[in-house]
């Protein structure tokens, strides 16, 4: 059994709390770290939606969703003890109306005697809502010292939007309040990320521009937009994924070893190596990216449509983007960053490789240095989470000394044989304990922004669309 540490008695307000993310995601995460015994007895979850539900009534959708993301680690006593925690506020966030009932729910039922529980707002709902939500909150006297407030991706559309944001909420929150959530920080491997790379003293020597030749991120979905239509076309795969997953990924990759886990020293570090990724603009961005859209095609041999149908009209979004970079400074002077990811590509598979460079000379008769594979050590974040190094090996029996690929493998699930928690689990338990080394800051954010902007002018200057690539393909 993992060691777990239980957290404080907390009354979590979702708003958004009837939708996808809130289904999907964040119910179930709750549901398993309660199911664990981290949730304090007196924990409440409140769902705060226009739905129009009651209690019985979101308590029966959820019931019905955790059935279908939680499948086989339902028990039926923890099931009904998280059902109790949850309760459905009827609210229209974006009016002044209605807020008394939120503030009548949460103090019903309360022990007027017992400290009053950590209060999260977890705003699961539009960018824009974000400032006016903080901002009722706070005129309903609903926000405390000790609360806090996570706030979903995307923060803004560009780096105006997401100052306003920036600001808007922190007119009401402490920095040290705001949890900006990537939940790519949550996942296994980007943890083991930072345990990899700093637990061992293997690898850190070797970190560089001295042996490192290019590093690649790559995160692959085989799914469409499907119904995420109308949010995607406004965004794309540069605002959805680089800006956030593939450059959290990035910084933890690249980032100086910070003196200590001290949530600012991570931070600080992270921030350096957005502050020295090369800056493109104009012409060179045209020059170091690639953008594609997906058009009908096979994905595992059925056929499905292409963006445009799924749209039902016409885009320029692109579904697709790959690009290349550098970080000015001495320890990756000339080494290439590649960043890539897309919609309907052939296969679901997330990861990031470093390819360290071939071997200065070869002893090894009529084979030339550059045909030794030059090692590379993969760090996979989905499917089949782990870390494979590849190596080069004497092919075994006599026929002289034969070089052969070979791999040294550890998967997780095999090597440690424990369930592998969804990144919400960790990132909510995270939150209400207070701790942010896994969340972006407000400085990272804009300056994710700032590099990324040039990109999307660039691209909308040139006038090309994005090229087209058959759905189940590599992009
Ligand atoms: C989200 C994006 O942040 O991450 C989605 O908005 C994307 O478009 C998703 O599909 C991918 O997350 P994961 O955990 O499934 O790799």
């Amino acid at each position: 059994m993992p060691h777990l540490s239980p957290v404080a008695p907390c009354d979590f307000l979702v708003f958004g709390g009837t939708g996808d993310l809130a289904m999907r995601k964040l119910l179930p995460a709750l549901y398993l770290r309660d199911r664990d015994g981290q949730l304090a007895e007196q924990t409440r979850i409140f769902s705060v939606s226009r739905a129009g539900l009651d209690d019985a009534g979101y308590r029966d959708k959820v019931d019905s969703e955790l059935q279908r993301h939680v499948a086989g680690e339902l028990d039926t006593a923890d099931r009904a003890r998280f059902l109790q925690r949850l309760h459905h506020v009827t609210l229209d966030v974006a009016t002044d109306a209605d807020w008394a009932n939120l503030s009548t729910a949460m103090t019903e039922g309360a022990d007027p005697a017992a400290p009053a529980p950590i209060r999260v707002f977890y705003l699961a709902c539009a960018p824009r809502l974000f400032g006016p939500i903080s901002q009722r909150a706070a005129a309903n006297g609903l926000v405390e010292p000790t609360s806090r407030v996570v706030l979903e991706k995307p923060i803004g559309h560009d780096l105006a939007s997401a100052r306003e944001i920036n600001d808007q909420v922190g007119a009401v929150f402490t920095e040290e309040q705001i949890f900006r959530i990537d939940h790519y920080l949550g996942k296994e491997t980007v943890q083991n990320l930072l345990v990899l790379r700093f637990a061992n003293a293997l690898l850190e020597p070797l970190w560089n521009a001295g042996h490192i030749d290019h590093v690649q991120i790559s995160v692959a979905e085989s799914l469409g937009v499907g119904g995420r239509a109308d949010y995607y076309d406004g965004s794309g795969a540069l605002r959805d994924m680089v800006q956030n997953h593939l450059m959290q990924l990035l910084c933890l990759v690249a980032m100086e070893p910070p003196s200590t886990l001290d949530r600012e020293a991570v931070r600080d570090e992270k921030l350096k190596v957005l502050q020295a990724l090369r800056p493109m603009t104009g012409a060179e961005v045209l020059r170091r990216t690639v953008r594609g859209q997906y058009g009908p095609g096979l994905v595992d041999g059925a056929p499905v449509p292409g963006y445009l149908t799924e749209l039902d009209g016409p885009s320029r979004t692109e579904t697709f983007v790959a690009c290349k970079t550098e970080i000015q400074n001495w320890r990756w002077a000339g080494v290439s960053f590649y960043l890539r990811s897309g919609k309907r590509l052939a296969s679901h598979a997330s990861e990031i490789v470093v390819q360290f460079r071939h071997v200065p000379h070869s002893i090894f008769p009529g084979i030339d240095d550059e045909l030794i594979a030059p090692n590379r050590l993969v760090m996979r974040l989905q499917p089949d989470e782990g870390v494979r190094l590849h190596l080069v090996a004497k092919r075994p029996g006599p026929g002289g000394i034969r070089l052969h690929p070979a791999v040294l493998n550890l998967s997780f699930a095999e090597t440690f044989q424990s369930r592998l928690p969804d990144a919400y689990e960790r990132l909510l338990m995270d939150v209400v304990q207070g701790n942010p080394t896994l969340f972006m800051r407000r400085d990272e954010v804009e300056t994710a922004w700032a590099w990324t902007e040039p990109i999307l002018s660039a691209w909308d200057d040139s006038g090309e669309p994005p090229k087209t690539y058959p759905a189940g393909t590599a992009g």
